[in-house]
């Protein structure tokens, strides 16, 4: 039976989770996956489908700071989780350094696979703030781009590393 077929009345659970640093409650059914109800109960379509199967990483989220493949996980199973998704990497001052740095650098080209590679990205660098190359391509390396062959990915993200430890190094100089 379709979703459809199932009419409005199909049974709802209610949960409520924190998305991008706010609570938020959603009703949808049972079965569906985090990846469902982010893009079409809660229209956070930055979340891309892809295989749907654990294999392309393209819809990768943090869930309580770690990497999932949205895909895998349930909705139910997020109940008084924190979510972080794409919508939630950009500040008040704009896009992140990471954005910035795959813009710059020409890392998102079609942009599917982008999301999920800020992601895993920003919880490489939240653990390690400059990994090597060979950590960046084993860290990476779940996460599939039929665009960039990789390499932009990779100097993206040290761009964006090497930045902050400037942006640290000149804030130890200010406040010493
Ligand atoms: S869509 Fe989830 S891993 Fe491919
Ligand atoms: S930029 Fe197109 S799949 Fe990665």
């Amino acid at each position: 039976m379709s979703e459809q077929a199932a009419g409005p009345t199909a049974r709802r659970v209610q949960a409520t989770w924190r998305v991008n640093g706010e609570s938020v409650t959603v009703a949808f059914r049972p079965h569906r996956t985090l990846l469902e109800v982010l893009r079409e109960d809660l229209g956070l379509t930055g979340t891309k489908h892809g295989c749907e199967l654990g294999e392309c990483g393209t819809c990768t989220v943090l869930l309580d700071g770690e990497p999932v493949l949205s895909c895998l996980v349930l909705g139910l199973e997020c109940e008084g989780r924190e979510i972080r998704t794409v919508e939630g990497l950009a500040g008040p001052e704009g896009p992140s350094d990471l954005q910035r740095a795959f813009a710059e650098l020409g890392a998102a080209q079609c942009g599917y696979c982008t999301p999920g590679f800020l992601l895993v990205a920003e919880h490489v660098l939240a653990r390690e703030p400059r990994p090597t190359r060979a950590q960046l391509v084993e860290e990476l390396s779940g996460n599939l781009c039929r665009c960039t062959g990789y390499l932009k990915i990779y100097e993206a993200v040290e761009r964006a590393a090497q930045r902050r430890a400037e942006g640290a190094a000149a804030e130890g100089r200010h406040g010493g």
